[in-house]
């Protein structure tokens, strides 16, 4: 990572908060998922976002991708207030920052084949494509992604669950996005597919030139692709920090919890 990166994405003071009452004559309680949170996203790195369960990852992942509302603060794309953005910038800005999920099999839907469903966002963004040319993209995206072209036709439910990740994340960078954001991608399988998973996604940042934000709960998954880490509790931000530095010098007491809870030696990222 070069200093000079250019800043993709910034994020200020942003907050979500949800009112919940417990009971019928209970009070309502404020739950404050994401507690005036503010970071940079450079362009080519891969941030890291780890917590505990309930900390706010996923309402963040969610937040950036404008697919709900905030409460206040402010998201900001190359400059823009996404607050601006008028249906066709979003329609772009949807184009260029893409997701995959943690649930491999639930995020696939179970009546579509593996090549439409791959297919589904090259219909939407670029209708200009001719069906050879599709059919081409599609054929070089599943070699890039290690997914044989016989699987074209099968169902999602003929899949094990890394392949099943492999079609999300074709999927998700069919479209040439910018920004990639993996919210928990290897939590739910074997710890060899984790690593191959792992594997496939540096390798694509590489070769799609994508910037990755990526969040998990495992340090070592964490360590082991991330350039930029924040250690994320009740939703606030407790450590924004280079992952070497982070992990030879924790400063926060949560953070150095977290670190002693990991039960091997974590290798240093190479
Ligand atoms: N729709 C909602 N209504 C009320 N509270 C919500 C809602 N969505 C999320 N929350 C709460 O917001 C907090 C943050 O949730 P979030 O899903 O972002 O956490 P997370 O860090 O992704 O957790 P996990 O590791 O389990 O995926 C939690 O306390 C959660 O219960
Ligand atoms: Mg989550």
């Amino acid at each position: 990572m070069k200093n000079e990166a250019t800043n993709i994405l910034t994020v200020d003071n942003l907050k979500l908060h949800y009112s919940s009452a417990k009971g019928f004559f209970s009070k309502k309680e404020i739950v404050k998922a994401v507690d005036d949170i503010s970071f940079n996203l450079l362009e080519g790195e891969t941030l890291g976002i780890v917590g505990e369960s309930g900390s706010g990852k996923s309402s963040i992942c969610r937040l950036v991708l404008n697919l709900i509302s905030k409460s206040s603060g402010k998201i900001t794309w190359f400059d823009k207030d996404l607050d601006t953005f008028n249906k066709k910038q979003m329609k772009e800005f949807r184009r260029k920052v893409q997701i995959i999920f943690q649930d491999p099999y639930g995020s696939l839907d179970p009546r579509m084949t593996i090549g439409s469903i791959i297919k589904e966002p090259l219909d939407i963004f670029n209708k200009k494509f001719l069906k050879k040319e599709k059919e081409k993209i599609i054929t070089e995206l599943m070699n890039d992604v290690g997914l044989s072209n016989e699987l074209f036709n099968r169902y999602p439910h003929e899949l094990s669950g890394g392949q099943c990740q492999r079609v999300g994340i074709a999927r998700a960078i069919i479209n040439k996005p910018s920004v990639l954001i993996c919210d928990e991608p290897v939590s739910a399988l074997d710890l060899s597919i984790q690593a191959q998973i792992l594997d496939l996604l540096k390798n694509l940042k590489n070769k799609y030139s994508l910037t990755l934000v990526f969040v998990s709960h495992d340090l070592s998954v964490i360590k082991s692709i991330c350039d930029n880490v924040i250690v994320l509790r009740s939703g606030k931000i407790v450590e924004n920090r280079e992952v070497n530095d982070l992990f030879r010098n924790p400063e926060n007491e949560y953070t150095k919890k977290l670190i002693s809870s990991v039960p091997s030696p974590i290798p240093l990222k190479r």
